[in-house]
């Protein structure tokens, strides 16, 4: 069963660009843009690249492997060379805090 996860404060994300995190079996790119806050898999779908260190431009990612460009609110690949999407994570913030929707016992 899902359950929501504190994994940091708001205010200590870069603003604009991607982190990489780990909660439990999940390995997570973060995002803030303005006041939201975007969770995606950080792994690539098209192969083994980490979706955080790639460039934001808007609310896309593009991975700095091949290039692919996805939707940081709905996971969807936008470009070639990846087809398939990636995990999307629901976020909230209580308090100044970031919250995550995770279910430990999913793998991404
Ligand atoms: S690894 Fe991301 S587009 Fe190829």
């Amino acid at each position: 069963m899902p359950d929501w996860v504190r994994i940091s404060t708001t205010a200590s994300l870069p603003e604009g660009r991607g982190i990489r995190i780990e909660a439990g079996r999940h390995c997570i790119a973060l995002f803030r843009l303005g006041d939201e806050v975007h969770a995606i898999g950080d792994r690539c779908s098209h192969a083994e690249a980490s979706l955080s260190e790639g460039d934001v431009f808007g609310a896309e990612i593009e991975c700095p492997r091949h290039g692919a460009t996805f939707d940081l609110r709905t996971g969807r690949p936008l470009s070639l060379p990846a087809t398939k999407p990636v995990p999307v994570y629901q976020t909230k913030t209580e308090d100044g805090d970031l919250y995550l929707l995770l279910d430990e016992r999913e793998e991404s």
